[in-house]
């Protein structure tokens, strides 16, 4: 498998929760396989190369763990099967935070046709060049509305956001309030959605005051329960939203 010295353990380990009870796991062995072998192999591992001494040093939770193209690519594989892309007509994808395009080769290897936009990042670039995938350089802002991306999309996803972390103040992280994620899902729902369609976030954890009085990381509850009551189907536990939508929907 390629790039998969970082975290050989962690994508062996993945591999076999992910594929011990899935009754899909040949198609889904054949399919990484496939999609491995259409990584550009040499590219990589020059990049990593390149990367080799921030690799062993960095924060595993650092951009760098996305060097590990096998186990990345295997997620959004999965993800793929749980959003039904692996079969069915070519979809318009909109992937919001790309990062190193992982989902997007995907998608793409399905057959649809993917947007994938994020802002600039030398290894995120390198890493979507080695998958084929092409970044598209646009900033997410709080409160303000995205460009036209010239065509509305089937699926919009977002993985793993981090756009919503604003920034670091009095010590303590800043993320976004309920208004600014209200203010981004009408946006995308009024401007970027083609109904039906279908939105889907996977957030990443707060820091958040503890009971205790301690900071820890949590799913931001209360987005997950005004999505709730805005009709997504949410997990607390994985900290996902869902939004499957016939029609024109608001969140204000
Ligand atoms: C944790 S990574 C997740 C990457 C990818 N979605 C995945 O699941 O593999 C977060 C991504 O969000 C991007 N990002 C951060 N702030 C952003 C912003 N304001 N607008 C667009 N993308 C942003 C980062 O550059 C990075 O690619």
């Amino acid at each position: 498998m390629l790039g998969g010295h970082p975290t050989k353990t962690s994508f062996e380990r993945t591999l076999k929760t992910a594929l011990r009870w899935n009754p899909r796991r040949r198609e889904i062995m054949r399919d990484l396989l496939a999609l491995m072998a259409a990584v550009d192999g040499p590219r990589l591992e020059i990049l990593s190369q390149e990367h080799a001494n921030a690799l062993r040093t960095a924060d595993p939770a650092s951009g760098y763990k996305y060097l590990d193209v096998a186990l990345y690519t295997l997620q959004k594989l999965l993800l793929a099967h749980e959003l039904g892309l692996e079969g069915g007509l070519p979809r318009r994808v909109l992937d919001i935070g790309t990062g190193g395009g992982h989902f997007p080769f995907v998608c793409q290897f399905f057959g649809h046709q993917v947007v994938g936009i994020d802002i600039d990042n030398e290894l995120y670039k390198g890493i979507a060049a080695c998958l084929g995938i092409q970044r598209t350089i646009v900033r997410v802002t709080p409160l303000a509305l995205l460009p036209n991306l010239g065509q509305k999309f089937d699926l919009i996803t977002a993985c793993d956001v981090t756009f919503n972390d604003k920034d670091d103040r009095d010590g303590r992280r800043v993320y976004w309030t309920l208004a600014e994620w209200a203010f981004l899902l009408d946006d995308l729902f009024a401007h970027h959605l083609e109904y039906p369609g279908t939105l889907y976030l996977k957030l990443n954890k707060e820091w958040q005051r503890g009971f205790f009085g301690s900071d820890r990381l949590f799913f931001n509850r209360e987005l997950l329960a005004m999505a709730a009551r805005k009709g997504a189907v949410i997990s607390r536990r994985r900290g996902i939203i869902k939004f499957s939508l016939a029609s024109r929907h608001e969140i204000r």
